[in-house]
């Protein structure tokens, strides 16, 4: 049986294009939900055939409304898992606790360095030599959650905000459709707050993931 996958942007949309393209086997996209009309990766899902909603945060009071329409909205497609790709708004526990265990979320950095906005010139300001991306379990605690998988770049000499920001983009469309495959195949487990990815075999684990930008295809 094919598993529903509903995917939350906020705007471009990259991450959820790299997800569609993997066309991945047992996945079915079964929406995109945007919290803004204006996002412009809604017109790639439609072009796509997807189906796309529009909940917009501004036609409601609180977050707690907001989050209730918007679990509302996700839930008419029975999802098995709910992946946040540049969805830039934070969410209640309320709303977190629902999707307990089927909700991901990435973030550009090496968490737990720079969670929150401006990973880029952060990580340039602070002088890390290497700098990356995350995929992570939501928690109710803002960019934190047991994280799935890693992906490194090394901060070059002559980096600024747009390049250093590039190459990490590169590995999030590489890490994101790895972490929804993993999915799919129900290899992603929680031990003791932490996650694992098992290698499918009932009761194996062990499995190494390839991390650094030189592992690559
Ligand atoms: C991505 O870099 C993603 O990691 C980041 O927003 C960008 C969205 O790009 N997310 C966060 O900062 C979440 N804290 P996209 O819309 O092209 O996928």
């Amino acid at each position: 049986m094919n598993k529903n996958i509903v995917i939350l942007i906020s705007g471009r949309g990259s991450n959820m294009e790299a997800i569609v393209r993997s066309a991945i086997p047992g996945a079915h996209i079964a929406a995109v939900i945007a919290n803004r009309p204006d996002a412009a990766g809604l017109d790639f899902a439609n072009r796509h055939g997807i189906a796309t909603a529009v909940v917009d945060h501004k036609a409601y009071a609180n977050r707690e409304t907001f989050d209730a329409a918007l679990a509302e909205a996700i839930d008419t497609h029975a999802p098995h898992l709910v992946v946040l790709a540049g969805f830039m708004r934070v969410l209640t526990a309320r709303f977190v606790a629902h999707y307990t265990g089927r909700l991901i979320n990435i973030h550009p950095s090496l968490l737990p360095a720079f969670p929150g906005l401006h990973t880029h010139a952060r990580a340039l300001e602070s002088g890390v030599k290497l700098h990356g991306a995350s995929v992570h379990f939501v928690t109710a605690d803002l960019d934190c959650g047991p994280i799935i998988i890693q992906a490194a770049v090394p901060v070059r000499d002559d980096d600024d905000e747009q390049s250093l920001a590039a190459r990490v983009l590169a590995q999030e469309h590489r890490i994101y459709p790895q972490t929804v495959r993993w999915f799919v195949d129900d290899r992603v487990v929680l031990v003791d707050g932490r996650a694992r990815v098992t290698n499918g075999q009932s009761g194996a684990e062990g499995w190494t993931v390839p991390l650094t930008e030189a592992d690559s295809p």
